[in-house]
């Protein structure tokens, strides 16, 4: 698969999201990362539906939504409903993932599961072959601008080594503390997406930003 970065809501200015679509839709970017918080399963409270409703209409790659909530279950199908093409849920915050899985896939949209950094890797042992996308949280989810967690890279190479000996074809995503110092080595140990936040929108020119990462 090829490279992609998805750059992070999270870190857009909110008073002029419509622009902040459009850098998205003039770069290379391929995804757009969707940062979901309920102020419970994580301390912090992002946005909901009238945001990725607002976002869909002049953003044209696809929305790749991460719920941080309790009982996404709830909500699967307003988030397909209100645009989401990738709809990512927490291991953490569900009894039965299968399920969780199956009602994802339901929608006809993509699924992925994500666990974070103090949640041990084998957990995804038997869903790593039912999902299209694994993302490892490299920082505690909540927070934009957090320091990558280093541990990291040994928690990628299990996944990517789980994913081999299951032959399963997901991809990996990496979420939290990726920068271009840090992209080119998260490359190399197999990482296929690459979110970032404050790397990409802190930066004078986002566009080259995203460039420079990809081709890191
Ligand atoms: C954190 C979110 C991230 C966040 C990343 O809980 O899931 O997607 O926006 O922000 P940076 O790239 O600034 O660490
Ligand atoms: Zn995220």
């Amino acid at each position: 698969m090829n490279r992609i970065i998805s750059p992070s809501l999270l870190s857009a200015d909110f008073g002029n999201l419509k622009a902040d679509c459009e850098m998205i839709n003039a770069s290379e970017a391929a995804w757009l990362h969707i940062d979901v918080m309920d102020g419970s399963f994580v301390p912090n409270i992002s946005f909901g539906f009238p945001i990725i409703e607002a976002v869909k209409k002049h953003c044209t790659k696809p929305l790749d939504v991460h719920l941080m909530i309790v009982h996404p279950e709830k909500y699967i199908k307003r988030f397909a409903k209100a645009g989401a093409e990738i709809l990512t849920f927490h291991y953490e915050t569900v009894d039965n993932p299968m399920e969780i899985i199956e009602m994802i896939k339901a929608e006809g949209i993509k699924v992925g599961i994500t666990i974070n950094p103090d949640v041990p890797v084998n957990v995804l042992e038997p869903f790593v072959d039912k999902v299209d996308l694994v993302l490892l949280m490299t920082v505690f989810a909540g927070y934009g601008g957090q320091k990558f967690i280093e541990e990291s890279y040994n928690r990628i190479d299990e996944l990517r080594e789980m994913i081999v000996r299951k032959n399963a074809h997901c991809v990996i995503e990496v979420d939290g503390g990726v920068n271009l110092q840090n992209a080119s080595k998260l490359f190399e140990h197999g990482v296929n997406v690459l979110v970032a936040g404050s790397a990409v929108f802190n930066t004078a020119n986002p566009i080259e930003t995203i460039k420079d990462m990809l081709n890191r």
